[in-house]
């Protein structure tokens, strides 16, 4: 169906419209669920809501979080989510994709644990000393997307290279090797600070990603499903035995490319998630107890991970369509490793509707926790108003107005314009002034 704006007054209304683009998609009107403990691994999560990493783009120029950084985690900390997935940081100073990439090393330890540390105050404050959300550092290479050198994996992506640094080279396998143990210093430094785990980020198409489907790639990292795994198999291998920390992951499960250039999709583009099930399977055989799922790479085909009302491009179908899509993938996986504590993506278009069906997602077995991206920028205290409330307001949420994506494709500082203006708007006015995002550019799902 064609692409349509949210309009929704009543969650009845978009019922019949679940049942008018026939997708498969359930909704609750009992959000209990969602303030409910899960086990994971040795530990316990408090409810069954979660921050997603959301890059802010707002570090020093030596990767350590600014003063907007601190703000951003201490209302996270206090907004009462059960678990915090901090955004990604880069595991070295070639792998940052902006200028203000949060990179953590050795002499700027000191303000991540600070920036750690006040997030734990802030939540403590909000919620008592019994209250302990579960926290994670996404570890990210920014690969194709890394600046003011990118690397990929294989030659030619007629898809992605448009949109990537055009100053690129093919990664060798020695580089890879050392990339390997610079996860392992960066995981070394993340346990040190407290962080309850990191995650190998391995998702949108960054250099985890670019690995999983270097079909064409020739030697040791390329070719067959083991080889493509080998990169990420290889750093979970070394933090495991470096660290005490749990391992999590952040895995796209369907790129929406054609094969061979994208990963859990056949030659028509279409989902193809034989090797992502397989990837579940031997992840959790490797001792990883949650991986938080998400599809599409968000400078090509933006529409398939974060449904907007409005963008870079004109998205080819309706937004229900997107996130319904990504939902029953979602649902996939959870079968493939069933004791996996899932962690889900595609609430935010849905505004407080989405609490409705990330309960019934959560109800029916799809996943177990529910993460917020853009809505946690527009609404940091969501999970309190589900916990305490029993409902999201509609007045808080997000309008999924892709401002806080313009903020960061023009090297701006992320956050919500419309809900936190006070902050962003003058940011966003400075960065985009006489500058547009929005092109007539129609978006492909295949
Ligand atoms: C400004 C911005 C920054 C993001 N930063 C990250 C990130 O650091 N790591 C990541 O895995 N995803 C990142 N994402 C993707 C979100 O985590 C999430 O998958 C996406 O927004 C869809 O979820 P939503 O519909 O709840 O927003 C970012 C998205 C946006 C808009």
């Amino acid at each position: 169906m064609q692409h349509q704006k949210f309009s929704y007054r009543h969650i009845d209304e978009l019922k019949e419209d679940i049942i008018q683009t026939g997708v498969q998609l359930p909704v609750s009107e009992q959000l209990d669920i969602l303030k409910t403990p899960l086990p994971v691994g040795r530990k316990i999560l408090a409810n069954r809501l979660a921050i997603h990493p959301m890059e802010g783009c707002d570090g020093t120029t030596s990767g350590a979080p600014d003063t907007l950084s601190f703000r951003r985690y201490e209302r996270f900390g206090a907004g009462g989510a059960g678990l915090l997935w901090m955004e990604a940081c880069a595991i070295n100073n070639e792998g940052r994709s902006n200028a203000r990439h949060l990179f953590l090393h050795r002499e700027n330890l000191l303000e991540f644990k600070n920036l750690f540390n006040n997030m734990m105050t802030a939540s403590k404050a909000a919620w008592g000393n019994d209250f302990r959300p579960y926290t994670v550092l996404q570890l990210t290479h920014g690969g194709r997307y890394s600046k003011p050198h990118a690397l990929v994996s294989v030659g030619e992506n007629p898809y992605l290279d448009p949109f990537s640094n055009p100053d690129r080279t093919v990664v060798t396998d020695d580089e890879l090797e050392r990339i390997e143990d610079q996860y392992v210093e960066t995981a070394l430094l993340a346990e040190k600070i407290g962080f309850d785990a990191v995650d190998i980020k391995s998702c949108h198409r960054y250099l985890i990603n670019e690995q999983l489907s270097a079909f064409t790639r020739e030697g040791k990292y390329g070719g067959s499903f083991e080889n493509r795994i080998r990169f990420l198999l290889n750093i979970i291998e070394k933090v495991k035995v470096k660290t005490e920390l749990d391992i999590t992951v952040r895995l796209n499960a369907y790129d929406a490319l054609h094969y061979p250039y994208g990963w859990g999709a056949d030659e028509n583009g279409n989902p193809a998630l034989d090797e992502p099930r397989r990837l579940m399977q031997i992840l959790w055989e490797k001792g990883v107890r949650m991986v938080n799922i998400t599809t599409g790479n968000p400078y090509y085909n933006p529409h398939i991970g974060r449904p907007a009302d409005v963008g870079p491009y004109i998205a080819p179908e309706h937004p229900v369509e997107s996130a319904a899509r990504m939902l029953n993938i979602i649902r996939e996986m959870k079968t493939a490793a069933p004791g996996m504590a899932l962690v889900g993506t595609g609430f935010s278009w849905f505004r407080e509707y989405g609490a409705h069906i990330a309960a019934a997602c959560i109800e029916k077995g799809w996943m177990d926790i529910a993460g917020f991206g853009r809505q946690s920028f527009a609404y940091p205290d969501f999970a309190r108003d589900i916990i305490v409330g029993g409902k999201m307001l509609r007045r808080k949420c997000c309008i999924a107005c892709t401002k806080c994506t313009e903020l960061m494709r023009f090297g701006g500082q992320a956050g919500c314009v419309i809900k936190d203006s006070s902050v962003y708007l003058p940011l966003w006015r400075e960065a985009t002034a006489g500058r547009t995002m929005m092109s007539d550019r129609v978006g492909k799902h295949l």
